[in-house]
């Protein structure tokens, strides 16, 4: 097995990554899990299991380099352990929380938490976030569980855990698991004044038009940049419904117009999604009619969420903002969505 701070090193002696004295400040935190990770737990009937290594609550502004350090050091562990983004591993959650209560099982919790530690050492949890009491209490409890069970949890956030849920409904009860994020895993600030996502879109237009193959292949090679051709969908829960981003990986996602304009979704969709994703590329938006008065005014909204979560947006369209709803009801309205798409585009936007 390689040290991750080998590998690490490899990766910005051949240019691939950057120096960066930030995230050169987080590696002793890495090597001292990959150490301690490594050593084999001694286990006797005599005495209780010895308590997990501490783990690690990296956290700090976006497009720093988090998700990238915890995700290279997942790939360099020679042990089993599961990487998960938020949103996803939540859902999943609620549904074997749904199957166990459906089975009676009381403490619904418990089982559901043995599966999550049957057959991993290492819980890599992308992006923390807790936005309501259920998630809070749900993950309160998880971590607490998985830290009996013995196993360690990294884990990347924009906030620190004592700004957790601030100002959240039934704050207090969320509290102890602060504590206990603050006992369980060494909390480190990353610290760099690089956004790295943003400079990679530095100079690079961010416009697409006419919708060729010309606009579809730059597109394409940007998305390749910021994701590395990885990715998955991402699935959000909105009220009940499920709001579907296709293509996603470390805060970037990638969707058709339809996708998101075609379907009835309103405002609270657009801003789970404008809330869960940095970068949004949006292919082929097409010039809109008269007939399309619900996907033009969609669209709007959704512009509108991603413009207040201050999301960089890339975009092929068919004409450029001002020429794509000239006709029909809302046309005035769309002119602040023309305009917004003009501002977004400009280099220093959601710096
Ligand atoms: N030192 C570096 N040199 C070059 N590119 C880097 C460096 N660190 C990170 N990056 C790249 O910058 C982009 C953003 O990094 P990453 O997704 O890890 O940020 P993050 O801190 O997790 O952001 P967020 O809080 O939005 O999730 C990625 O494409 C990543 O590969
Ligand atoms: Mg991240």
């Amino acid at each position: 097995m390689r040290s991750f701070v080998d590998i690490y090193a490899s990766k910005v002696a051949a240019g691939e990554l950057t120096e960066d004295p930030a995230q050169a400040a987080v590696l002793p935190e890495f090597d001292r899990l990959q150490t301690a990770l490594a050593k084999p737990v001694k286990r006797s009937w005599l005495s209780k299991p010895p308590a997990p290594p501490k783990g690690l609550y990296l956290w700090g502004g976006v497009g720093r380099g988090k998700s990238m350090m915890m995700d290279l050091f997942v790939s360099c562990l020679d042990l089993p352990c599961r990487r998960v983004h938020f949103h996803a591993f939540m859902q999943e959650i609620h549904v074997n929380l749904h199957a166990a209560r459906k089975r009676g099982v009381e403490d619904a919790l418990a089982p559901v938490a043995v599966a999550v530690a049957a057959d991993i050492k290492l819980l890599a949890f992308d992006e923390m976030q807790i936005t309501d009491i259920t998630d809070a209490m749900i993950v309160g409890r998880l971590f607490e569980k998985l830290s009996v069970a013995g196993v360690v949890v990294v884990t990347t956030s924009n906030r620190a855990p004592s700004e957790l849920y601030k100002h959240g409904i039934n704050r207090q009860l969320f509290l102890p698991f602060i504590k206990l994020i603050e006992e369980n895993l060494n909390v480190h600030e990353l610290v760099s004044p690089t956004d790295y996502r943003q400079d990679r879109l530095v100079g690079s237009p961010v416009y697409f038009t006419p919708d060729d193959s010309t606009a579809q292949s730059q597109l394409g090679t940007l998305w390749q940049d910021l994701t590395g051709g990885v990715s998955a969908a991402l699935t959000l829960k909105v009220k009940g419904r499920d709001v579907v981003v296709p293509n996603y990986h470390n805060g970037v996602g990638r969707v058709r117009f339809f996708d998101l304009c075609g379907q009835p979704l309103g405002a609270a969709d657009y801003l789970a999604v404008a809330e869960a994703v940095r970068v949004l590329l949006i292919e082929d938006i097409p010039q809109l009619g008269r007939s399309n008065f619900n996907e033009a005014k969609r669209f709007a909204t959704l512009i509108d969420a991603l413009y207040e979560a201050r999301v960089r947006l890339i975009c092929s369209a068919a004409a450029s903002p001002e020429m794509l709803y000239t006709e029909g009801e809302g046309t005035f309205e769309f002119e602040r969505t023309a305009s917004r798409l003009r501002e977004m585009q400009s280099e220093d936007w959601a710096d």
